[in-house]
């Protein structure tokens, strides 16, 4: 299985704080049967200053440290980057890392506020696309305009964005309102993926076989399927060829 998003670089954000942490975490993805985990820090301006040439050094850092250590995890590297107009400028410095490119777009991990759709948003998304840079939403079913009023994410669908679905919402782990809703929008004829979001060995593991079989009972095996291993792929085939 792969996984887009997840939270093993130490000390840039709130996933891992140690390298034993982040070690820790990707053994961990390994006996859950993941393969191949993309390293997704925050770039989130005022909160986590991350920018591409930061996380560029975290990532080889660990990537060296997995070796010595033994872990059989392929690593790559984007961001989650938190929906702001900070992201013009940091596109313009060539700042954001993206996680691959699918059909002529750039897939940027893209993160909504969790209180709220911000407005202008899709102005903002607009504009991406207008530069063949194509969101990958990050965990839409824990955005709270999302929960109030599935609806809300409609607009974005058609605009042209992927969904981002956190397994561990197929279980409940985040309450019942954002299960519910990321088991609706499994049903959504929309491009997504699966992944762990991973932040600790707690309440957020790098986890997505169960996950993976709650999307079955909804969408059935082969499509449970294509969620954690087909459409992951498809993001990352330049990404990959370039990491091995
Ligand atoms: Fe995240």
């Amino acid at each position: 299985m792969i996984d887009l998003h997840c939270h093993f670089l130490p000390g840039i954000d709130d996933g891992a704080q140690t390298l034993a942490d982040g070690l820790a975490l990707a053994q961990a993805a390994v006996a859950d049967g993941i393969t191949y985990s993309v390293m997704t820090p925050h770039i989130h301006p005022g909160r986590y200053e991350n920018t591409r040439s930061t996380i560029e050094k975290a990532f080889k850092d660990f990537r060296l440290a997995l070796r010595k250590a033994r872990v059989a995890l392929h690593v790559g590297m984007a961001a989650e980057v938190r929906l702001s107009p900070d992201i013009v400028a940091l596109l313009s410095q060539n700042e954001v890392p993206f996680l691959g490119e699918l059909d002529g777009h750039r897939i940027i991990l893209l993160e909504f506020p969790h209180t709220q759709i911000t407005p202008g948003a899709d102005k903002l998304i607009e504009r991406l696309l207008q530069h063949n840079i194509r969101p990958l939403i990050a965990h839409p079913e824990r955005n709270q305009d999302v929960m109030r009023d599935l609806s809300k994410i409609e607009p974005f669908i058609e605009m042209g964005c992927f969904l981002q679905i956190t397994a561990g919402a197929l279980l409940g782990d985040f309450g019942r309102a954002p299960q519910r809703r990321a088991l609706q929008l499994l049903e959504f004829d929309v491009f997504k993926v699966l992944a762990s979001d991973a932040h600790n060995l707690t309440g957020r593991r790098p986890a997505l076989r169960e996950g993976m079989e709650a999307a079955a009972r909804v969408v059935g095996a082969q499509a449970a399927h294509d969620l954690v291993n087909r459409n992951p792929r498809m993001i990352l085939r330049g990404a990959v060829a370039a990491v091995a």
